[in-house]
């Protein structure tokens, strides 16, 4: 049972590596924008506070996520998680470390997907989900087979998100790198960090990041 975080920019390829081996290895894939987003749609309380935070590109609050995943994590006791999107900020790791303790469980890696973070903007503004089943696909990278039917359920309502328009792309990514990028050496400094090539197609990223799971415990 293997705990990892996926951690690169929006548009770095998280989620879509994230559901890849949620479906493969049977790990759960805890994506807090993810949960976010279920939260507005339900109109939950928590929902309504951070829909205008997210359709700004902002970061919402340390301890709402950080409670989010704390949930989450103890619906599967003997699963292997994915923390995709999560943690953001040096608070939220640091909480992560005493989620983890509490459960008796430990981080075996932190997955960095390098990227041109130009080339995210076209990644991200052509991106849309099968309403439905939840299939992701891009205009361009990875169109529906027949245009406008999911490929997987034959649905013909799709869906994009609302914070995936340029201007907010651009904030979301200044947020990266003032709140993210920082916490790579509060991971590096325990030798957690694997660096793969997010820029390599889907494929190519998935073997990259079999293999270090794969490779023998350190
Ligand atoms: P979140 O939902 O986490 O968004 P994000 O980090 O901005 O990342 P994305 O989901 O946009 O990208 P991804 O890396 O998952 O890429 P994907 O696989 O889809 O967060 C949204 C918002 O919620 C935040 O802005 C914030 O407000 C809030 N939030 C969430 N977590 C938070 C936290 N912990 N703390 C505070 N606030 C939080 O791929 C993108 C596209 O590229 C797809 O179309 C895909 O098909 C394509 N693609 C993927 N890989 C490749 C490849 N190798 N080659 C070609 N195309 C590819
Ligand atoms: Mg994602």
């Amino acid at each position: 049972m293997q705990n990892i975080i996926l951690l690169g920019p929006p548009g770095a390829g998280k989620g879509t590596q994230a559901a890849r081996l949620q479906a493969s290895r049977g790990m759960i894939q805890l994506s807090t924008g993810d949960m976010l987003r279920e939260a507005r749609a339900s109109g939950s309380p928590i929902g309504e506070k951070v829909k205008a935070i997210m359709d700004a590109g902002e970061l919402v609050s340390d301890a709402i996520v950080t409670a989010l995943i704390g949930e989450r994590l103890d619906t599967c006791a003997d699963c292997g998680a994915i923390f995709d999107g999560f943690p953001r900020t040096r608070q939220q790791a640091e909480a992560l470390d005493l989620l983890l303790a509490e459960r008796g469980r430990k981080l075996d890696h932190v997955i960095q997907l390098a990227v041109d973070e130009e080339a995210l903007v076209t990644r991200i503004t052509g991106r849309f989900t099968c309403a439905k089943c939840g299939t992701g696909y891009h205009d361009t990278f990875h169109p529906t087979k027949v245009e406008g039917v999911c490929d997987v359920c034959g649905s013909t309502e799709f869906k994009r998100r609302p914070d995936d328009n340029e201007q907010t792309v651009r904030t979301r990514m200044e947020e990266y790198r003032a709140k993210t990028a920082p916490i790579l050496p509060f991971y590096e400094a325990r030798g957690l960090v694997r660096r793969v090539d997010g820029m390599a197609s889907v494929d190519e990223v998935a073997a990259q990041i079999d293999a270090i799971l794969d490779s023998a415990a350190i």
